[in-house]
């Protein structure tokens, strides 16, 4: 469910390409660069596809730990490399609860606690749309 709702979310924000629409979030240094911006694109596009295999690794109520697990270690990669890409100081706090948020998950994926999987890849989610809501309000 809210994986289509995220899908059809990218589909608006995929759909609108230009670069000048795409500056239009809070103007703090690093996303208002240009040549910034498409690099943050595109590991925000990876972030996304590691997201999605991670769910595959979690459906029809059946845990692939092994599935989950490298999806969550392509998920910290990107999640570090987005602090490379963006280091200020205003985004330390929202990549460090996407962090935490991975490790909660990976722990009730080795549980295979399966009701609690669910809720902290919900959890995981949030983090994501919560630094949207802040850093491209406008967007999502
Ligand atoms: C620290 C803040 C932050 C976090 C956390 C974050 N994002 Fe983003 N994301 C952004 C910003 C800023 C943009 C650029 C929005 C714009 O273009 O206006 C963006 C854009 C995107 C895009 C669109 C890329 C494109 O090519 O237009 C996708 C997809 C995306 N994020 C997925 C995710 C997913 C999935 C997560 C969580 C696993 C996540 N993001 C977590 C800040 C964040």
């Amino acid at each position: 469910m809210k994986t289509k709702l995220l899908i059809g979310l990218l589909g608006v924000i995929t759909g609108s390409t230009a670069l000048a629409e795409a500056r239009i979030y809070k103007p703090h240094s690093a996303t208002t660069n240009p040549a910034v911006v498409v690099k943050l694109h595109e590991a925000m596009g990876r972030l996304e596809s590691h997201f999605l295999d991670l769910e595959d690794g979690y459906t029809g109520g059946k845990i692939d730990t092994d599935r989950i697990q490298a999806s969550l270690n392509r998920m910290e990669e990107s999640r570090r490399e987005i602090q490379g890409i963006v280091p200020d100081r205003e985004w330390q706090i929202p990549l460090g609860s996407l962090s935490s948020q991975i490790r909660a998950v990976r722990k009730s994926a080795d549980r295979k606690d399966a009701a609690q999987l669910r809720k902290d890849i919900d959890g995981l989610y949030d983090a994501c749309f919560r630094c949207h809501a802040t850093e491209a309000p406008r967007r999502y």
